[in-house]
């Protein structure tokens, strides 16, 4: 008898153990605890026995039943409250502060380029723009390059056929503004320009922005000053510069400007190729042959133009000593500007 109802404890306790709802809850208490439940019926029994068994019996049944009603009871408030959190998961809290989309910033290119751009519109220069995809004439022969001449080869280009490129630099808009436009011409042309050329301080599209400016009486002095005041505004006033004599069909004299590197501080290093300097852009004074294939009275007008790299400039300001980094589109570089 003893033996039977330890059985009957054990599983009803685990059959407990295992509901996962209320209707399995309920149909194991009618089960065990209902008119006709296992231990009801145990208990109706206690009256057979012999009034020795009788109260050791009668107790014991009566402890296995609050032994389930508890079970039964806390099962139930167990179900309750899981129910309760599966309705607040769908709950909807229209007071909690709401997930922030993810905010893109302008490549340190564009905020490059923006920042050239409004220093010179400052100065009283006017944005010009030009095709990516040009003509011959006006990438190279308008520029007093002619077909076999020797500088061709300073610039790596994309020809699409014998009589169009992609234009290798901004120089291009400088005759198209001069077509269209009398003296005299202060502009700036920032745009895309394209060379098969690719290591750490090139890439096959780079930008440039060209400047140029036409009227009486404009010497080298001029051009010296616009730039050195350039330099200084996107650098910082200690910050060294040189000009350097080189060769553009296009001007003459022309010069290169170096920026002192700044990764390095001059020392020398990877990026300026131990030479403490970077190129950034090259100048001159407008060729008269340059005037004379668009009209211009080179009797009359003077004027200095330059091209300067928005890639070197990035790199100097950001001491970033692989160009190719901009165009990798690393977030976790992009982030940083
Ligand atoms: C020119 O492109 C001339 N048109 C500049 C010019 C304009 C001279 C007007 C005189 C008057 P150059 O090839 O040196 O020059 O390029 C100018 C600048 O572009 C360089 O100083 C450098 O800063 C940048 N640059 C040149 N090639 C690359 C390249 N592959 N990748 C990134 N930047 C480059
Ligand atoms: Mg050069």
């Amino acid at each position: 008898m003893k033996n039977r109802l330890i059985n009957i404890k054990e599983e009803a306790l685990n059959a407990l153990s295992s509901v996962t709802d209320e209707k399995e809850l309920n149909d194991l208490r009618v089960k065990y605890l209902g008119k006709k439940g296992v231990i009801t019926l145990s208990l109706k029994r206690v009256g057979s026995l012999s009034s020795e068994e009788r109260p050791e019996f009668g107790r014991q049944v009566n402890e296995v039943k609050k032994i389930l009603e508890e079970g039964i009871k806390a099962k139930k408030d167990e179900l309750k409250k899981k129910a309760s959190l599966d309705e607040k998961k769908d709950f909807f809290d229209p007071t909690l502060p709401g997930e922030r989309p993810a905010r893109g910033t302008l490549h340190p290119i564009t905020q490059v380029m923006d920042e050239v751009i409004s220093i010179f519109t400052f100065m009283g220069f006017e944005v010009a723009e030009g095709p990516e995809i040009e003509s011959d004439y006006y990438n190279f022969e308008a520029l007093n390059i002619p077909k076999d001449h020797p500088a061709r080869d300073m610039q790596d280009t994309f020809y699409i056929t014998d009589d169009i490129v992609l234009r290798t630099h901004t120089s291009p808009v400088q005759i198209r503004t001069m077509e269209k436009e009398s003296p005299p011409v202060r502009i700036i042309a920032p745009g895309k320009v394209y060379r098969c050329d690719s290591d750490i301080s090139h890439t096959p599209m780079f930008h440039q922005v060209e400047g140029l400016f036409v009227d009486e009486g404009v010497s080298f002095a001029h051009l010296k000053g616009i730039l050195k005041i350039f330099v200084h505004e996107v650098f910082g006033r200690d910050t060294a510069l040189r000009f350097r004599p080189s060769f553009f069909p296009f001007t003459e004299p022309s010069a290169e400007v170096d920026v002192q590197c700044v990764i390095c501080k001059g020392k020398g290093c990877r990026l300026c190729s131990n030479s403490g300097w970077l190129e950034i852009l090259g100048a001159g004074m407008v060729d008269p042959e340059v005037f004379k294939s668009v009209n211009y009275d080179s009797e009359k007008w003077t004027g200095f133009a330059f091209g300067m790299g928005i890639e070197r400039i990035a790199m100097l300001k950001y001491g970033i000593d692989d160009i190719r980094l901009f165009f990798e589109n690393d977030l976790r570089f992009l982030k940083q500007f």
